[in-house]
């Protein structure tokens, strides 16, 4: 019903996935192949594209009349998609996530003041709190049996009076961790006791991995409520980056007030028509698209971790619960990060994120999207076979460690 296996050309369309390559890799080879930003090479639900045909055929493009469709398309998609019950009176609209959580920290924080991150995480979460002034507290994540975990005793030892806030990225990117309701509430609990508000960056919760289920932290954590913002988006779910929309949405009408003024301030309580058309479209049209799209994405998942570890000896995907995001570790190659890096631009002429980007615990890891169509993926997974077809190490992983469920 849904193709996702058709190869759209996306050069020269104004793609940055593609369109950036050079620029940003100095990979100049014309067949080169992005397996980097956070964007899927897959066309947009078709009830979004008939939305915006409409939109485009009615040719008047004049100021968006927010009547309240699309956060009452937001809570309708949570309490379907995820059991969550939200009000639409909790919903500010941003334009994107990076941007909401900016406004966050300038309407609850100070300059100097301390934003917790959990890295390897995000790396858009940085370059924010340092945009902001504000400085970055890492809680380092612990790899158990293949899956994140957090070590809030650590951070607790770490905390200072100038920590404010923690960005938490539920699920994980990168590594795909699907938080479990109990490691969320914990957080919460935590969050509550040394009076740091919880930011909640829920963008990927819908990219759901062999029936991997999303516990959100209002969820997780409905007595902590008050602390809590989260983040949510139809962008990343269906493929519309470039709309530029997302929301921000707390219970707690005091921060919801200060975030709002914040808005206000920046001349963002007008919104693009449309992002907001495409993106309330989608969570109202896409439900048929998103569940072929994880049935698709499972098995891609399934076939680069499968055809990783047998052609590049030493190199460890995480097993993946979420995301299309694959977090490989090339540290058992034996390869200098250096010599890695080489074989993956310059001979598999791919251009993979490099793990550093996300803070500490990255080096020596890349990050792999692999939401193309599978003609695609079968090409660039041939290509880093080939990149590494003269390295026989001694540390090759034979059998995966099993897909941690806790
Ligand atoms: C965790 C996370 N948050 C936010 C974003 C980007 O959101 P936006 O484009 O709405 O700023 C991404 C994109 O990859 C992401 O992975």
């Amino acid at each position: 019903m849904f193709d996702f296996d058709r190869v759209i050309e996306r050069r020269g369309t104004h793609s940055a996935k593609w369109d950036m390559i050079a620029k940003l890799s100095g990979i100049e080879a014309p067949d080169a192949l992005p397996m980097w930003v956070a964007d899927m090479d897959f066309a947009a639900p078709p009830g979004v594209t008939e939305a915006l045909m409409e939109e485009v055929k009615r040719a008047t493009h004049g100021y968006y009349a927010d009547t309240g469709s699309w956060a009452s398309a937001l809570v309708e998609w949570m309490q379907r998609r995820h059991r969550l019950t939200l009000d639409p009176g909790w919903v500010s609209q941003t334009p994107g996530i990076v941007s909401g959580l900016g406004l966050i920290l300038q309407a609850i924080t100070e300059p100097g003041d301390e934003v917790v991150v959990f890295p390897p995480a995000y790396h858009a979460f940085r370059k924010i709190i340092l945009a902001n002034d504000r400085r970055i507290l890492d809680a380092r994540l612990i790899e158990t049996d293949g899956r994140y975990r957090m070590d809030l005793a650590a951070l607790e030892a770490r905390l200072s009076p100038r920590s404010k806030v923690v960005f938490y990225c539920n699920p994980h990117n990168p590594g795909g961790t699907v938080w479990t309701g109990d490691e969320t509430r914990a957080l919460a609990a935590f969050c509550a006791s040394h009076d740091l508000i919880l930011v909640s960056d829920e963008i990927h919760c819908d990219l759901l991995l062999g029936g991997a289920v999303h516990t959100p932290a209002l969820a997780a954590a409905p007595d902590f409520a008050d602390r809590i913002i989260t983040c949510l988006a139809a962008t990343k779910t269906f493929n519309l980056a470039g709309a530029h929309v997302g929301a921000c949405v707390t219970p707690n009408a005091q921060l919801k007030d200060r975030l709002d003024r914040r808005i206000a301030a920046g001349g963002l309580s007008s919104y693009n028509s449309f992002g907001m058309i495409a993106t309330e479209a989608a969570w109202r049209t896409g439900e048929a698209w998103l569940d072929a799209l994880l049935v698709y994405l499972t098995g891609s998942r399934d076939l680069l971790e499968a055809r990783l570890r047998q052609s590049i000896p030493g190199a460890r995907p995480m097993p993946l619960d979420s995301t299309y995001l694959a977090w490989v570790d090339f540290s058992g190659t034996g390869l200098a990060p250096e010599d890695v890096a080489e074989r993956v631009s310059r001979r598999a002429r791919i251009f993979a994120s490099p793990g550093d980007q996300f803070g500490p615990g990255g080096a020596g890891w890349l990050r792999l999207n692999f939401a193309m169509p599978r003609p695609l993926l079968e090409e660039a997974l041939g290509r880093l076979g080939n990149a590494f077809s003269d390295v026989h190490n001694r540390t090759r992983i034979e059998s995966p460690p099993t897909r941690a469920r806790v």
